[in-house]
């Protein structure tokens, strides 16, 4: 039996739903049982009937499953760990808001939302001063809604994302630490960056558009504004697969995100937006050798909690829940 065959058979056996994010690599995107992006992984985890998931992805996307389905238990082949979402922890978080609060900005004029990618410790912060998650999905809705309750909105960790977004809603920004006034703008993004979706140049969109004249760009709101505002489409992985997949074949297209989820989408006139291939390392940890031995684990292991099991304290992930719920709601 191959080991592709071996992990069917002990997936089966141990009542293990397979969960994979896009950007993992082919071998263990195809044996998955459910993929899709971030928000998505999120809600399908939640309905699916087995007791054990194996998350293969980063580790904030297996802390939100375990967050919102505590029943559950939730492995990761790799605990891989989002560049972007290290970059802030609860001291950060807390540091921020005491910048804002030196800053003459009252914590309770204050409405945070966190990017899902961040780990439960700073969802559980932003659940308790009110704030919620969002993802590059549903940025646009939840911004909205956070900007009825007239509060200035701090968004954390991307601030890409942040400003891209600003921009698209005709919103001020600023960035904390750049110098830029706090106090007139509409959202002030916390200085996190994703270093995969920073690739991309406008050096490479010019070589692409000269190369080719009527082609597409199309990119992921994590990439900077630079990029975003040269680009014919900005919009987030679901989005960009949705885009790409309904343009006609003979369409030319280079796209700025993941190398993963961009070479598996159209065999044709598909570019990678990049002379450096621009593959996330942490999402691509996660091997077929490593989703066997965590099922072999799950299988001859008698003590809990098992290696690589996302555990969360239970105030951390009431107070995410509720911030994810937040989100859920809309
Ligand atoms: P999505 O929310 O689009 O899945 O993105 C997650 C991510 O890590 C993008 O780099
Ligand atoms: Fe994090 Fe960037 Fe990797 Fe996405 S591509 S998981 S944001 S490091």
């Amino acid at each position: 039996m191959n080991l592709k065959e071996e992990i069917l058979k002990l997936k089966e056996k141990l009542d293990v739903t397979i969960v994979a994010h896009f950007y993992q690599r082919d071998e263990v995107f195809e044996l998955a049982d459910i993929t899709g992006d971030s928000l998505e992984l999120a809600k399908k985890a939640m309905l699916s009937d087995s007791k054990n998931i194996l998350f293969c992805g980063v580790g904030f996307m297996g802390e939100s499953v375990k967050v919102l389905s505590p029943e559950k238990r939730v492995l990761m082949p790799k605990i891989a760990c989002c560049a972007m979402a290290k970059m802030i922890d609860g001291d950060y978080y807390d540091d921020s808001i005491k910048t804002l609060n030196d800053a003459g900005i009252k914590s309770e004029d204050i409405l945070p939302i966190t990017y899902i990618n961040s780990s439960a410790s700073v969802k559980a912060k932003v659940g308790q001063m009110g704030g919620m998650v969002c993802t590059s999905s549903n940025a646009y809705k939840i911004i909205e809604k956070g900007l009825k309750s007239g509060k200035k909105i701090l968004f954390v960790p991307d601030r890409c994302l942040g400003q891209n977004f600003a921009k698209k809603m005709n919103l001020t920004s600023a960035v904390l630490g750049d110098g830029t006034s706090l106090n007139d703008a509409d959202i002030i993004c916390y200085n996190g960056f994703c270093s995969v979706h920073q690739l991309f140049s406008v050096d490479d969109i010019e070589f692409y558009r000269n190369k080719y004249e009527d082609i597409l760009i199309a990119v992921h709101p994590e990439c900077d504004p630079a990029i975003c505002d040269l680009a014919d489409f900005v919009g987030s992985t679901s989005e960009l697969i949705k885009y790409i997949k309904e343009l006609p074949v003979e369409q030319k297209v280079a796209v700025g995100t993941e190398y993963n989820m961009v070479n598996r989408l159209r065999t044709k006139n598909t570019y990678i937006l990049s002379s450096t291939k621009p593959e996330c390392p942490t999402m691509n940890e996660t091997t077929l050798q490593d989703v066997y031995d965590s099922l072999k684990l799950l299988e001859t292991e008698q003590e809990e909690p098992y290696l690589n099991e996302i555990l969360v304290d239970e105030d951390t992930a009431k107070w995410a829940n509720i911030a994810l719920n937040r989100m859920l709601e809309l």
